[in-house]
């Protein structure tokens, strides 16, 4: 049908005679000529339809935005003047002499290059927001990450391997999406929240290399990195230990870097404990770019008179933290203000501070704040030197549960970098995150959680303490962070079935319940499972990461909203009540719909 991209029209082509299609972006009427830019995958050129050419003028006049063209024209020199440097097709336009409608569009929604539309509308409206520049861009992006992370797990002999979709439960700790059975009344398969039971399986039965590029289900309280549906690059290997799993893991990603977007990753990515990274930064997946850093309190606050202090750091499970701001004395009253109630989305009751007029006077005329005429001397002295602070800068303070310090002072630290530019000049920071903790404590439920999932190996001489002190206990389990985002993460397995029976018991889960539950992989670990091990990385993350677009949702062509809808298919809908009768399915009434009877 055509004979050219208009993306790619140049010098080179001029006094061809080309044929186009595309949408019509842009419709300008100048006087007697009509100007179209003409839009297709590759980019725009500039159509110029001259009144002399009558029947393809009178057509022009009629075209409206993102109608659908046909245009036979010539590639000519754009005179003196009104080249366009920022368009790739810039130097040139094409002179029209036909041009064929082949669609009429009704006006768009909005207009592409429209930046201030709510997203709910883009949503709503996908099939024009993903005919919009940045999205295509994602969208290719996002196949090219895919493209050649396949071409280098391939080139390493892994295999690609589908697994089910409809499936049991897998144990990752979201709630199921579950599926009714038509054939077993009152039975339900689970979409699967990862294929990790059954590449587990494929080790056992000799695969020795898998991947997969996967569909995942979660139904989980989403963010800007969390989707109901989303894809790991699934990857499982055999007779492997860490370093082998974690050199595959960052080859990969260093290949894909490089490839993809001409970017340099450190040639060995650093390590950090779990232990280091909740200390210093407040979380296991801190943005690494930001200089900022957690220092620690606790024992210098448990006697001040400052009871907000002096309570949290004499509490089980309490700490008391600073976060010093270099130069911070010159945030203003309302920025100090309204960082105090970003803090209290994480539960932090308020965010102590104190301004550092001269580091050497101890007293309130040196140390500004509220707070100080409240805490001895001997305290404020290990303020200032543990934090190394000095004049004119500022530091905050948490005092609270540790979860909550780690929580609001982690993502405080994050966004007064990013707000201040307390940053490095990497423009990646990639970490291994090492040594998690087999299990955290649920306090709810008054039991342990497997951090990871439960199949995950205790580190090398901390089997015994799965009985003893399972709070200690530390796996073979890795994430790999880049800038503040978990991309990725995985473990060595555990492969005998002693250890298994050990961390089932430190997780409450009976005989029966793992029988119940995962007999399958228990049985399958009994004949001659091979140590294995592996782990998984989010591609929507790694697009949007590389993207820098601000939400996961940028780079999936057909996302839901925070709500877990589709605005576009309008998913999920109500179906017909012969549907439900086959499924064996009755709905219940809403509390609202039973008061209402
Ligand atoms: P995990 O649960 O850590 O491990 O998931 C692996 C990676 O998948 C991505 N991810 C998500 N991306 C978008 N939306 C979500 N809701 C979401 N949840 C997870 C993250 C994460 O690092 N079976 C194990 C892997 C293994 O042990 O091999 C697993 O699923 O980038
Ligand atoms: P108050 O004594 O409640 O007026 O608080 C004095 C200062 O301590 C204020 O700046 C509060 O924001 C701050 N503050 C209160 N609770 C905490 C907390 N748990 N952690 C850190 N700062 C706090």
């Amino acid at each position: 049908m055509r004979t050219h991209y208009c993306g790619e029209l140049n010098r080179d082509h001029i006094d061809q005679e080309v044929i186009l299609c595309g949408w019509a972006h842009r419709r300008r009427d100048h006087g007697g000529v009509i100007f179209i830019d003409l839009r297709d995958n590759k980019g725009l050129a500039q159509i110029v339809i001259d009144p002399d050419t009558k029947e393809a003028f009178s057509t022009a006049e009629s075209i409206r935005n993102e109608y659908v063209l046909k245009v036979t024209c010539k590639v000519r020199l754009r005179p003196e003047g009104t080249v366009n440097k920022n368009l790739p097709t810039g130097e040139v336009e094409m002179l029209a002499s036909t041009v064929e409608i082949l669609n009429a569009s009704l006006t768009p929604p909005f207009m592409l290059d429209d930046d201030t539309i709510t997203e709910s509308i883009r949503l709503e409206h996908r099939f024009i927001d993903l005919r919009r520049d940045q999205m295509q861009k994602n969208m290719k992006l996002r196949y090219d990450i895919s493209k050649n992370i396949r071409q280098y797990l391939d080139h390493e002999s892994f295999i690609e391997i589908e697994t089910p979709i409809l499936t049991r439960s897998t144990p990752e700790g979201a709630r199921d999406y579950l599926v009714p059975s038509r054939v077993h009344h009152g039975e339900f398969f689970a979409l699967p929240q990862s294929p990790q039971l059954f590449k587990q399986i494929l080790m056992v039965s000799g695969f020795d290399r898998y991947f997969q590029i996967a569909k995942c289900f979660r139904d989980e309280d989403l963010r800007a990195d969390r989707q109901p549906e989303f894809t790991q690059i699934d990857i499982e290997a055999s007779f492997v230990d860490e370093e082998d799993i974690m050199s595959i893991a960052e080859n990969m990603t260093r290949e894909m870097f490089k490839k993809v977007m001409d970017q340099s990753l450190p040639q060995s990515f650093p390590r950090m404990t779990y232990q280091e990274a909740m200390h210093r930064f407040g979380s296991d997946k801190p943005d690494l770019r930001v200089t900022l850093e957690l220092i620690e309190l606790t024992e210098e606050m448990k006697d001040v008179d400052f009871k907000v202090f002096s309570s949290a750091a004499n509490m089980d499970n309490g700490r008391v933290a600073a976060l010093r701001i270099p130069n911070g004395a010159e945030l203003s009253r309302s920025e100090i203000d309204a960082y105090t109630e970003f803090v209290k989305i994480y539960g932090a009751k308020g965010l102590a501070y104190i301004k550092i007029n001269d580091k050497n006077l101890l007293n309130e005329e040196g140390l500004q704040s509220p707070i100080v005429k409240n805490i001895h001397v001997d305290a404020l002295k290990a303020i200032i030197e543990k934090t190394s602070a000095e004049n004119g800068d500022l530091v905050f303070f948490g005092a609270d549960k540790r979860t909550v310090v780690n929580e609001a002072l982690g993502a405080l630290r994050e966004k007064i970098g990013h707000d201040k530019k307390h940053l490095t000049n990497e423009p990646w920071a990639p970490v291994w995150i090492v040594d998690f903790p087999m299990f955290d404590f649920d306090e709810e439920g008054n039991r342990w959680n497997a951090l990871h999932h439960p199949f995950t190996s205790p580190k090398d001489g901390h089997e015994g303490l799965l009985e003893t002190d399972p709070g200690n206990c530390l796996s073979k389990a890795y994430d790999m962070v880049i800038n503040g985002w978990e991309v990725g993460g995985g473990s060595i397995r555990i492969h005998q079935q002693t250890v298994q029976s050990k961390v089932f018991k430190a997780l409450n889960i009976s005989d029966e319940e793992a029988r119940e539950k995962f007999g399958f992989l228990l049985d399958a670990l009994q004949y001659g499972a091979p140590p294995h091990g592996g782990l998984a990385f989010g591609l929507d993350r790694l697009a949007t990461l590389l993207a820098g677009a601000d939400s996961i949702r940028d780079v999936i062509a057909f996302p839901k909203t925070q709500k877990a809808q589709c605005l576009m298919t309008q998913a999920p809908n109500m179906v017909d009540e012969k549907q439900l009768r086959e499924l064996h399915i009755k709905v219940r009434p809403t509390n609202a719909e039973r008061k209402n009877d």
